[in-house]
C-alpha cells in the first residue's frame, strides 16, 4: 500500500508507544517519516525502519530545538507535507500535591509543543498551498478524570486550539484535525496493565472491553494525514473502544 507515496511527515514521540506505530505505518504506506523523540532510544528504532527512516532528536517544549528539528528535516527530505504532534507525558496525582514544574512541564509538552511546531512548519504548507497537521489529544479532554487536572487541561486546550487553527488555515488548504485516544498499550498506561485491579475498572469502563493497540491510532492517523482526508478539518476522531459514550 502507498497512501502516503512522496510525502514526508514528522512524528513526534516517535520512540515509543503510539508514536513510534504511526511512524512505523507511514513508512509502510511509503513516506519519508521523520522519527522525533527527545529519548534517543529512537535513534535505533528508526535505523531498524529502513533508508525513508531518519531520527532527530528535539524537546518539544523548546523553541531552538523545534526550529533545528525543522531545519534538519528540511536538509534531510527538502521538505515536509505532514506534521503529527504525539509526545506527551502525564502526572497522575491530586492538585494539591502537583508542583509549578509538573504543572509547566505538562503544559509546555502537550500544549506548548504542538504550538511550537505547528508555528514552524505552517509557512512551509503555506508555501505548497497544502499540509497535514494531526495532534494527538486524548478523550481526557473531553471527559474528566480524578487527579489528571493538568493533563486534561493540556488535552482539552489542544482540542480547542486544533478548532482555532482549523479556522485560520482551511482557505489555505491545510487540514488540522486531533485524535482523542481512549486507554491504549504504552508506556504510559504499563502502570494499568500491571496492576490487576486498575486494570479490571479500566476494562469494565471500555464497552469493547479490552485496551487498544498503537495501531488503532496509527490507522487513524493514517486517514487524517492522506489525501482520503482533504475535506476533513477542525474535528476530533475519537478512537476509545466506547469510553467516552457511557
Ligand atoms: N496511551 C494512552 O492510553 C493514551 C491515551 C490518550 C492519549 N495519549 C497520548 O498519546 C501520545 C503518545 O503517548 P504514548 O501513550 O505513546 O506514551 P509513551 O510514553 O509511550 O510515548 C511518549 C513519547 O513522547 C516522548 N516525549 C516526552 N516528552 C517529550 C518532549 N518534551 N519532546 C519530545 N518527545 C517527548 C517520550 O520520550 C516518548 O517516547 C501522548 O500525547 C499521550 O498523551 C495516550
Amino acid at each position: 500500500m502507498s497512501r502516503l507515496a512522496t510525502k514526508v511527515a514528522i512524528v513526534t514521540g516517535a520512540a515509543s508507544g503510539i508514536g513510534l506505530g504511526i511512524a512505523q505505518l507511514f513508512i509502510q504506506e511509503g513516506a519519508e517519516v521523520i522519527f522525533s523523540d527527545i529519548n534517543k532510544t529512537g535513534k535505533a528504532t528508526a535505523d531498524a525502519a529502513g533508508k525513508k527512516a531518519v531520527f532527530i532528536e528535539c524537546d518539544i517544549s523548546n523553541t531552538e530545538s523545534v526550529k533545528n528539528l525543522v531545519a534538519r528535516t528540511l536538509e534531510v527530505f527538502g521538505t515536509i507535507d505532514i506534521l503529527i504532534n504525539n509526545a506527551g507525558i502525564l502526572y497522575q496525582k491530586p492538585i494539591s500535591e502537583t508542583s509549578d514544574e509538573e504543572w509547566n512541564a505538562v503544559i509546555n509538552t502537550n500544549l506548548k509543543g504542538p504550538f511550537l511546531l505547528t508555528r514552524e512548519v505552517l509557512p512551509i504548507f503555506e508555501k505548497h498551498g497544502k499540509g497535514k497537521i494531526v495532534n494527538i489529544a486524548s478523550i481526557a479532554g473531553i471527559i474528566g478524570y480524578e487527579n489528571l487536572s493538568a493533563y486534561c487541561a493540556s488535552k482539552g486546550g489542544i482540542i480547542a486550539m486544533t478548532r482555532s487553527l482549523a479556522l485560520e488555515f482551511a482557505p489555505k488548504k491545510i487540514n488540522v484535525n486531533c485524535i482523542c485516544p481512549g486507554a491504549i498499550k504504552t508506556g504510559m498506561t504499563k502502570a494499568i496493565e500491571e496492576n490487576e485491579m486498575m486494570l479490571k475498572q479500566t476494562l469494565m469502563s471500555v464497552p469493547a472491553g479490552l485496551m487498544g493497540d498503537p495501531i488503532d491510532i496509527a490507522n487513524a492517523a493514517l486517514y487524517l494525514a492522506s489525501d482520503e482526508s482533504d475535506y476533513v478539518t477542525g474535528s476530533s476522531i475519537v478512537v476509545d473502544g466506547g469510553w467516552s459514550v457511557r
